[in-house]
């Protein structure tokens, strides 16, 4: 079999009977292996009232708790483990803001998935085993470098290793490697194409074709500013470590319309994070997903904190999700105004002089908030043209997102880059 049929499987466009038969068998098996396996579990399911021999139908589901990071931290490292440590080859953990980091366990079967879930995400990006792929996610105990690692080399790409940092030696090797595609955050991705600058490489005729791009909110103005800047196509790469990391959806190049859930192996459910009813598909709210195929460490109803919205699948039988329009917990309430970082950020893109690197400071002046963005000229400006940007991103910021605020232009090259996951937002309430 070539590797690229090991990459696309039948699942992928089956009927939605087909998927749903096949969600409805694994949910039951799931369920009753928690329920056998984990006293933290089998605690939440009989406090709860629940069996998984309540589960007759998909639906049922919402009859079973929620699983939160406070889960995870209480049983702080390995208590929400299902098998015995024996069985668990790999471990990864993601540094929360505060306190213990949120730690994962994988057995080798959950790795295998992993890998072909990482296969697949790529080939549907539009990734094929002829490619190389340059990966510039960190590795170690965060999931990104050896995700989008062990699934590159599961397709048959040839895989350079690069991790973050070391900026400009990551631009010498795309310079002498001539991989096709870049796996990396969206931030870094513009501090490595600032480096191209400063190393005067011309971006367009370098072999990049593609970009795989997640682990942080980026809205569809950062993927046209990506894409005509460097002059490759940019996808959507969606994870989290406590559902298993990089791979749990991916955008498909066909359409570039959000990422595809592989559904097949998460289930998701869209719930109202205030009620934590379940919404109807097309209903913004958080993102829950439930592990159907994973046995070291599986979550049941797992609260992400994202910001989503289900839709129907395109070009796979699979629900895709919205571009995620930030975390619950990243949402700034400024006098009474709910603002995401994001919605600033296409303000930003929205005018032609400004680079798209930003920061947003919020301090508190008595009883008011106080919010400062700051932002670069992509080359040097005049003191009377940077006070015409600035009124004119001020006014915007004012009529589409309804705040007052400051700006500050920096020099070029002055704000923070990111080598990894940006930090877009000070607060210093
Ligand atoms: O960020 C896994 C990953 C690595 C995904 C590389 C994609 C590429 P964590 O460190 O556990 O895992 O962080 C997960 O990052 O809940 C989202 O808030 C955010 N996130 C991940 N991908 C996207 C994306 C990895 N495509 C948290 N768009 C998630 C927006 C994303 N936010």
């Amino acid at each position: 079999m070539s590797a690229s049929k090991v990459a696309y499987e039948s699942i992928e466009n089956a009927s939605l009977d087909e998927l749903q038969a096949l969600q409805l068998t694994r949910l039951r098996h799931t369920l009753k292996h928690v329920y056998t396996n984990s006293p933290v579990y089998r605690k939440k399911f009989d406090a709860h009232g629940v069996h998984p021999d309540d589960l007759i139908e998909l639906g049922d589901l919402a009859k079973f708790p929620y699983t939160t990071k406070t889960d995870l931290r209480d049983n702080y490292p390995f208590g929400m483990n299902c098998v015995p440590m024996e069985q668990i080859v790999r471990i990864h953990a993601s540094s929360g803001t505060t306190g213990k980091p949120t730690v994962v366990s994988y057995t080798r079967e959950d790795i295998d998935i992993w890998s072909l879930l990482g296969a697949r995400s790529i080939y549907a990006a539009g990734g094929r085993a002829t490619d190389k792929v340059h990966v510039s996610y960190g590795y170690g105990l965060f999931t990104g470098g050896l995700g989008a690692h062990y699934g590159a080399e599961r397709l048959g790409c040839a895989v350079i290793p690069m991790g973050g940092g070391q900026t400009a030696k990551q631009v010498q090797l795309i310079h002498d490697f001539d991989p096709e595609i870049i796996m990396v955050t969206p931030s870094y991705m513009l501090n490595i194409a600032d480096e191209m600058d400063a190393q005067n490489i011309d971006t367009r005729k370098l072999s990049l074709r593609l970009g795989i791009f997640g682990a942080e909110p980026w809205t569809g103005s950062m993927r046209e500013a990506i894409e005509n800047r460097l002059g490759i196509d940019a996808v959507d790469i969606y994870g989290l470590s406590e559902i298993m990391g990089p791979g749990v959806a991916q955008e498909c190049i066909e359409a570039k319309d959000g990422p595809t859930i592989w559904e097949d192996h998460f289930y998701p459910e869209i719930i109202d994070p205030e009620s934590g009813e379940v919404l109807e598909d097309g209903k913004e709210g958080e993102l829950v997903f439930t592990n159907l195929t994973k046995t070291g460490m599986p979550m049941i109803r797992y609260r992400t904190r994202d910001l989503s919205r289900l839709l129907p699948g395109t070009s796979r039988t699979m629900r895709r999700m919205d571009k995620i329009t930030g975390r619950s917990d990243d949402m700034l309430i400024i006098r009474g105004v709910n603002v995401f970082p994001s919605q600033v950020e296409v303000q930003i893109l929205a005018i032609e002089s400004l680079s798209p690197h930003y920061l947003i400071e919020v301090s508190k002046d008595g009883n008011l908030d106080n919010i400062c963005i700051s932002v670069e000229p992509k080359i040097e400006m005049s003191v009377t043209a940077a006070q015409a940007v600035r009124n004119q991103l001020q006014h915007q910021v004012k009529s589409m997102i309804g705040v007052s605020c400051t700006i500050e232009m920096k020099a070029v090259g002055s704000l923070p880059r990111s080598e990894g996951k940006a930090k877009r937002v000070i607060d210093n309430r």
